[in-house]
């Protein structure tokens, strides 16, 4: 019996809320039919949007949305996704499949999103094909109370009162698809265009550089040491493979050996953001800059069938322990990591949700951040011990509740383990999400294969508490404290 030793005491900083976040973007079928459907459509909408989504997305708390993009970020120019429906510029999603990108989701649409879903907003800049004025003006735009050309403008579009902006990312992959810089000029450009991303009023903008590719560990050195001053975080992207870029393993229907790689590759997060941190530390050791993880998740290949500019993937139990594994990263570097937005959000790489027509699924990764829910914003425990190798996990408290969440990706063993807490125990409940098989998933004819249940496997006996994790789950145990 393996033995986890949890000081309730001992509390080891906040888990921000913010690392449940999300990413839209317009790619593939995740803004158009995956959130916006128009307001004529059959599906239910409110303004547009499709509510069995939105009501998905309110169920899991979603505390934050990233948008446009991604790649399509720095070629969106926000001016044609604004004003009457019937007038807006219809152009080409150039990266994204090639396809007519209609700009009916626009700065409005988007707002109305994030006040459905009850979601912050994190705005993504143009800085790869866009001008200083550009993102100035869309600033000015979004949040400006008073009264000024932008906020006028706004005005005549329908919408009185500004919006709140809580983050704004000043480029997006400036190594690549956003403009294929050097940090050297990335630098110089994010100090330049940030001096006009201006608060207008006295919520103050969080302001994110453009940060790393993996573990390009030179990007951070640079965009650290010339603008740290300037920013109040900045980004890291890390995908999880099941090999490499060229050879993506298929999303269900897999080998075991890509259950494993796939983990492994998840699990690299940990030597990411302990490695960055350090270069952070050098500038900035009082840790006032956010890591900002605003792309994770697994890449695989794209469903038979579907076009491959559209990164429309399945999503199994094996994703499910990314997700599991990976916000166990988050929570233990908690003072660095200060928001986290997983791609993406429907359709598109680890959903949460998939859409066909009127349908929409829950997957397995979904039921994580439900599973994970009570983390958002507690604290975060010491809790040390013994598990299997296969085991990972995590512990915090949130008033007097405690929270124990573990992922075993063992693919045949349970794993037993006792919890130890230095604490009277009261009410002790749990829930899970079990896979039958390696690649358990739901689909439109078999919705509900996999979902979170209630969890037999935690008995207390003396005022101890054991648990039985069986293969292939994640579970999370409710511990009230008396
Ligand atoms: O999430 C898909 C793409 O991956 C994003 O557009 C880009 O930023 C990254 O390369």
């Amino acid at each position: 019996m393996n033995k986890i030793k949890i000081n309730t005491a001992r509390e080891t900083g906040k888990i921000s809320k913010y690392i449940y976040g999300q990413f839209a973007e317009h790619l593939g079928r995740c803004i158009y039919e995956g959130v916006w459907v128009g307001p004529d459509s059959d599906i239910p909408n409110k303004n547009g949007i499709r509510q069995d989504v939105v009501e998905a997305l309110r169920a899991i708390k979603v505390p934050v949305i990233r948008w446009p993009g991604g790649c399509f970020a720095d070629e969106y120019h926000w001016k044609d996704g604004v004003g009457p429906l019937e007038n807006r510029k219809t152009i080409v999603n150039t990266h994204w499949g090639g396809v007519t990108e209609t700009n009916y989701f626009g700065t409005h649409e988007f707002f109305e999103l994030c006040e459905q879903v009850g979601a912050e907003a994190y705005i993504n800049g143009n800085v790869g094909s866009g001008t200083v004025q550009e993102m100035q003006e869309w600033v000015e735009y979004m949040t400006m109370p008073g009264e000024s050309p932008m906020a006028n403008w706004r005005r005549e579009n329908g919408r009185e009162e500004p919006w709140n902006v809580k983050f704004f990312g000043v480029g997006n992959e400036s190594w690549g698809c956003g403009g294929n810089m050097r940090p050297e000029y990335y630098a110089d450009l994010y100090r330049r265009y940030q001096t006009y991303v201006r608060n207008y009023t006295s919520d103050r903008i969080y302001k994110i550089a453009c940060g790393p590719n993996i573990d390009d560990y030179n990007w951070m050195d640079v965009v650290m040491k010339n603008a740290h001053q300037f920013m109040d975080g900045i980004s890291l992207h890390h995908y999880s493979l099941t090999s490499n870029w060229e050879n993506k393993g298929p999303a269900t229907d897999f080998p075991e050996e890509e259950w494993f790689s796939l983990i492994k590759s998840a699990n690299k997060m940990d030597e990411l953001i302990t490695k960055h941190s350090t270069i952070m530390d050098l500038y900035d050791p009082e840790e006032r800059v956010g890591l900002i993880v605003d792309e994770w998740g697994s890449w695989l290949a794209v469903e038979p069938g579907t076009n491959p500019g559209f990164l429309y993937q399945q999503n199994t139990i094996r994703d499910a322990m990314v997700a599991s594994l990976t916000l166990n990263i988050f929570h233990k570097h908690a003072g660095r990591v200060q928001m986290a937005n997983i791609a993406q959000m429907v359709n598109v790489l680890q959903s949460m949700i998939l859409t066909e027509g009127e349908k929409m699924i829950k997957t397995p990764t979904y039921y994580v951040f439900d599973l994970y829910k009570n983390h958002m914003d507690a604290t975060r425990l010491d809790a040390i011990g013994e598990t299997k190798e296969t085991t990972s996990y995590t512990v915090s408290k949130q008033d007097q509740m405690v929270t124990a969440s573990f992922c075993n990706y063992h693919l045949t063993e349970a794993d037993e383990v006792e919890l130890d807490l230095d604490c009277v125990v009261g009410t002790v409940w749990g829930e899970a999400l079990i896979g039958e098989t390696m690649d358990a998933h739901n689909n439109f004819e078999n919705p509900e294969q996999i979902v979170k249940q209630a969890f037999d496997g935690v008995k207390v006996m003396d005022g101890k508490i054991f648990v039985t994790l069986p293969p292939k789950s994640v579970v999370s145990v409710y511990i009230e404290g008396k």
